[in-house]
């Protein structure tokens, strides 16, 4: 092995630190809490975990956390008043609607009817017009604990060849603009990429956000690239039982990579890192309050 191992896990606990800093002084200097309210719709176990997790963190850092937790048969008219409840809510500086939603209900008309201010998923159209020209937005959590970790690791990634494998809308295309806006040279490649192994090779940074467990390996790997793997996934064990692995296989690709995330402890703790950044961002914007440095692009 010889690739540096990013170490997700610390770095977002340095975040969160620096948020909770920032929390205490928006108490004491402007008698303001930030809160964030988690909207859950269904019973979907993964989504479960996460709100969970999302609500525990908020409250740690000194946040106030409001969870909204809405039968899987919810009316869209329902979800669209309880937005809109939320957004009138001077207490609550940002609001996240868990994904995937319950098939019924038009995922894009729920994010779009998000104050632009409050979307601290970034996913409003307006932030990702906003993002996309460059301009002052609410940046995707998992793209921007990504971004943190490349400049940490880089410096400046002016001029660097950088491939996204994956185009979401959550994670693929605002990491192209990110890593653009950054003046990388971006590929964006995709299930439908023609020789997508020499596409890989020539890259400085690789971005695997595809959701398929292992499937870069080592030899697609530029010796000394970094690796950011943001890839969740569970696979069973030869001996029996389950284990997470990410969407790159780990040990080919530390064995030539400069660099690399491990899974779990990579990106995934950045995420909810980035998502109370956000909070405070939005909340000190909201406030016309001088937004923090360093937690946001
Ligand atoms: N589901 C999976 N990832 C995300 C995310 O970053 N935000 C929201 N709202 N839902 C998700």
């Amino acid at each position: 092995m010889s690739a540096k191992i990013i170490d997700g896990k610390a770095f977002a606990a340095k975040i969160r630190e620096q948020v909770a800093g920032h929390v205490a002084a928006l108490k004491s200097e402007h008698q303001i809490t930030p809160g964030l309210s988690v909207v859950l719709v269904g019973e979907d176990p993964a989504s479960q975990v996460y709100v969970r997790s999302k609500g525990k963190q908020t409250t740690e850092v000194g946040m106030n956390s409001y969870e909204h937790k809405l039968d899987a048969a919810t009316s869209e008219a329902d979800l669209l008043a309880l937005i809109d409840q939320l957004n009138a809510d001077p207490a609550v500086h940002g609001i996240l609607v868990q994904l995937p939603l319950p098939s019924h209900l038009n995922e894009d008309l729920v994010i779009n009817s998000i104050a632009p201010e409050k979307d601290v998923d970034g996913f409003h159209i307006s932030n990702v017009g906003l993002l996309g020209t460059d301009q002052k937005s609410m940046v995707p959590c998992t793209p921007l604990g990504c971004l943190m970790m490349l400049r940490d690791h880089h410096g400046s990634l002016s001029g660097l060849d950088a491939v996204v494998i994956g185009r979401s809308n959550i994670v693929g295309k605002p990491m192209v603009q990110l890593l653009l806006n950054d003046s990388c040279t971006v590929t964006v490649a995709h299930s439908r990429t023609k020789n997508l192994p020499d596409v890989v090779r020539r890259a400085d940074i690789v971005v695997a956000a595809v959701g398929r467990a292992q499937m870069v390996p080592g030899d697609w790997i530029k010796p000394g690239a970094t690796v950011m793997d943001v890839g969740i996934n569970r696979i069973d064990k030869p001996e029996g039982g389950t284990r997470l692995v990410g969407d790159v296989d780990y040990e080919s690709c530390a064995a030539v990579a400069g660099a690399i995330t491990p899974v779990p402890g990579g990106v995934g703790p950045m995420t909810i890192a980035c998502l109370l950044a956000n909070t405070v961002t939005a909340c000190c914007r909201t406030n016309g309050v001088a937004e923090p440095e360093g937690l946001t692009v």
